[in-house]
């Protein structure tokens, strides 16, 4: 049987950081506000013409380096993300000409902050039928861009940044499932309710904002993670126990620690970022992995759960065996 094992991760966050201190003075919050409701004390924001590619180039750099590789090894890129630097192309073949690939197929996916859960599941599958031997999955974000920065109830919360990894066929372990849901009916408890088809002249205009009905939203993401925290160890026959790491998606402390309850598993067996980067959406999760892996947390054959959810709604996991 042949896996998708992560051969390699890599992450870059922008330069310039954004304290909650930085906010009180353009909205009207507090620290203690911000910290409390959601554990963030501080983002990056990519500065004015840093683009989602311009993060992701040198994360995906960093994960092919790290898995012993040199780009034009790679045979697919599945590239998440919801604040794209074009219509058109892809994230994924602006990327893919940067790094030097030509030929393999590149697509980007789109599922908000469940976008690399989603991308990941995708490039699993490619790996598993023989299709591709070294897929690069990325997510990556610049969601500053669609903030409403006068709206103090979107614009603490989101952070920019860039998360890779390297999944490569592996015949003894890896990927161990992927669960991957949408639930549209959820659309206007979190979107940009404008886009290219009646709304560009916003969308160019800068005014195409995030709206979020954040309490309603908190309540769906915390039942929803715990039924695929269960649908995710039903599927692997594996008890609570067996899990060595949560990564999870990073929009709100107090949704990790839900999650973290349902498993039974102390704050110290999960990675948290929330604090340092705030929600980064896509980005999120293989930041946090990134971060784990270089501190040396996560070590190699541990168990690891990833579990996102975003606007759509969309939701997902991943187990996986280090
Ligand atoms: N500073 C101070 N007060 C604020 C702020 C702020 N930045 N933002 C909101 N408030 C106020 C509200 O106006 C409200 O005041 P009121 O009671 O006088 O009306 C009060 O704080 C409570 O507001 P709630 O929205 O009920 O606060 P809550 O505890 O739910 O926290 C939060 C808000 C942090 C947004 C939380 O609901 C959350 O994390 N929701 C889920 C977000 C999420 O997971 N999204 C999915 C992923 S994101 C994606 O896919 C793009």
């Amino acid at each position: 049987m042949t896996f998708a094992r992560i051969a390699g991760t890599g992450s870059y966050l922008p330069e310039n950081i954004v304290t909650n201190q930085d906010l009180e003075k353009m909205v009207d919050t507090t620290d203690q506000w911000i910290r409390e409701r959601t554990g963030i004390e501080r983002r990056h924001i990519a500065l004015e013409g840093q683009t989602t590619v311009d993060l992701a180039e040198p994360a995906a750099r960093q994960a092919i380096e790290a898995a012993g590789l040199a780009p034009e090894d790679i045979d697919l890129i599945v590239f998440a993300t919801s604040t794209p630097d074009k219509i058109f192309p892809s994230c994924a073949c602006i990327l893919q000409a940067r790094l030097g690939i030509r030929g393999c197929p590149a697509f980007d996916i789109q599922a908000v902050c469940s976008g690399f859960v989603y991308a990941l599941a995708t490039a699993e599958k490619f790996i598993k039928t023989g299709t591709s031997k070294k897929a690069l999955v990325i997510g990556a974000e610049v969601f500053s861009r669609i903030i409403n920065w006068k709206d103090r109830g979107t614009c603490v919360l989101f952070g920019d940044g860039a998360g890779a990894v390297v999944l490569e066929a592996n015949e003894e372990t890896g990927v161990l499932s992927t669960h991957i849901h949408a639930d549209g009916q959820y659309e206007k408890l979190l979107h940009v309710p404008c886009g290219i088809a009646d709304g560009y002249d916003q969308v160019k205009a800068g005014l195409a904002f995030v709206e979020m009905k954040g309490n309603e939203v908190f309540k769906v993401a915390v039942n929803t993670l715990g039924k695929i925290v269960d649908e995710t160890l039903e599927a692997n026959q594996m008890q609570k126990s067996d899990i060595d790491w949560l990564v999870p998606h990073q929009a709100n402390l107090r949704i990790i620690a839900a999650t973290a309850k349902k498993l039974n598993m102390p704050m110290d067996q999960v990675v948290v970022t929330v604090n340092e980067h705030g929600n980064t959406s896509a980005a999120s999760i293989p930041l946090a992995l990134d971060v784990a892996v270089r501190d040396g947390r996560i070590q190699r054959n541990d168990v690891l759960l990833l579990e996102a959810f975003g606007g759509g709604f969309t939701w997902g996991s991943a187990l996986i065996r280090y």
